[in-house]
């Protein structure tokens, strides 16, 4: 459920119409819903109640300081996978305490960085990590908290791009290796092991992967157990899909009762890490129609918006519902429109052949599920500034990042003094 919808034929977020957003900051931007970030949490949160859990929000979703200060005042940790989104992190109030460090490439500095803030723990994917991170906590004369992440070899069924517990992906380490990376990991000065992490990929629309990875990792914790590893803590990643169109993900419920069957019996505190779950459907990217042509059959509608804004559709042939703001009348005729970006590439295309209704130059359309993996995945391509961000709550509405100037985009590139 979100907070889109039309009233008296307007879309609005929340109690807000779009058009006035659109009027204020002009388009392209993004627009967020409090009430929908705050029931996803909510309805997540919810679902684990009784269970010794703390929900670690990926912050890799949907990075901007006001969603994340929302959320931390719901009371969500943070999974970070750079130094950069530890500080956004720990700048939007989410103490050390709640925040996990995931990736497979954390350097030195963010691993100091991390010890600094006191984290809860490093999700360690390589033995070199290991030796690394005990390296720069011994140092200090500290010992780093750290869960080993396995890759557990299972398919998670989404798109190739996102899934990351198979073999062949980067993420994690070998099936055929924990239990040496454990006693490697004990052996060393500067590790305390905690626990143990896996995250298999992302849109899961299925539970069966899930119940899979985690009986994987049950095992497992009963093995390193025996061996006098203290596994405290499962963190079992994020993942958990989320409606783009007429899909039917489980329902955080179920996906928790997988999770409490799995997790009770070995008495573990429970870290989960959503992200898209919370942030994707509750934002939207507002676009403008440019022009309309006509090309051999095809019609294209050239927005304002482009894949640098907004890039699942041209990365992984992500599907993203497209709406006119203007509701259409009911009985209007709907007719096959590609949506198309200024950007000089084919891909820049965010619908191909999608019954729509007549769309004039100059509408507005609402480009839904853009809450999560859209603004954060933005670049600057063809020098196409970031689009600014709002944040509704109720009737009110914040610009929470705002349009840079081409001049402020200029400044950043100086001339070296020989071509002065
Ligand atoms: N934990 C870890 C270790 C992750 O790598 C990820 C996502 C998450 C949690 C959060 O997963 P979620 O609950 O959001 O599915 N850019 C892609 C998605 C990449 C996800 C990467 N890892 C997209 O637009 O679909």
């Amino acid at each position: 459920m979100n907070h889109f919808c039309y009233r008296d034929g307007i879309l609005a977020a929340e109690e807000v119409p779009i058009p006035r957003i659109a009027e204020a900051v002009g388009t392209p931007f993004y627009c967020y819903s409090t009430a929908t970030l705050t029931r996803h949490y909510r309805v997540f949160a919810e679902a684990f109640a009784g269970c010794d859990a703390m929900i670690c929000y990926a912050v890799k979703a949907n990075s901007n300081q006001a969603v994340l200060r929302t959320l931390a005042d719901l009371g969500a940790g943070a999974d970070v996978v750079s130094g950069g989104e530890l500080r956004r992190a720990l700048a939007a109030k989410i103490p050390g305490r709640r925040i996990v460090f995931s990736g497979v490439g954390k350097t030195r500095e963010e691993m100091a960085l991390a010890l600094d803030a006191k984290i809860l723990q490093f999700n360690v994917e390589s033995e070199a990590e290991l030796e690394a991170l005990s390296a720069v906590a011994a140092e200090r004369g500290e010992r780093a908290p750290v869960a080993i992440r396995i890759n557990p070899d299972i398919d998670s069924g989404s798109h190739a791009k996102i899934a990351t517990g198979r073999r062949t992906d980067k993420f994690g380490i070998a099936w055929e290796r924990v239990e040496g990376v454990y006693d490697q990991a004990a052996a060393l000065p500067g590790i305390e092991i905690v626990g143990i992490a896996v995250h298999i990929g992302s849109q899961l629309l299925d539970l069966a992967p899930f119940q899979a990875a985690f009986a994987k990792v049950a095992g497992l914790v009963g093995t390193l157990r025996a061996k006098g590893h203290p596994i405290e803590r499962c963190d079992l990643g994020g993942g958990l899909g989320v409606p783009y169109n007429r899909e039917n993900p489980p329902d955080p419920m179920a996906y928790a009762a997988i999770v409490r069957e799995t997790t009770q019996p070995l008495g573990c505190k429970v870290i989960l890490e959503p992200g898209r779950l919370i942030a994707g459907n509750a934002g939207i990217l507002v676009t403008k129609a440019l022009y309309l042509k006509e090309s051999t059959g095809r019609h294209f509608v050239i927005v304002d918006a482009a894949m640098n804004d907004l890039l699942r559709s041209a990365l992984y042939d992500a599907f993203h519902r497209i709406e006119p703001v203007v509701e259409p009348a009911t009985g209007s005729k709907e007719a096959p429109v590609d949506i198309v970006g200024p950007v000089c590439e084919s891909g820049d295309r965010f619908a191909s052949e999608r019954p729509l209704p007549p769309i004039a130059a100059g509408d507005l359309l609402a480009i839904r599920t853009a809450g999560a993996y859209g603004a954060v995945m933005a670049s600057e391509y063809n020098t196409r500034p970031l689009v600014p961000e709002v944040l509704v709550t109720g009737d009110r509405f914040a610009i929470v990042r705002t349009r840079p100037t081409v001049e402020a985009i200029l400044a950043r590139e100086p001339i070296p003094d020989w071509l002065r």
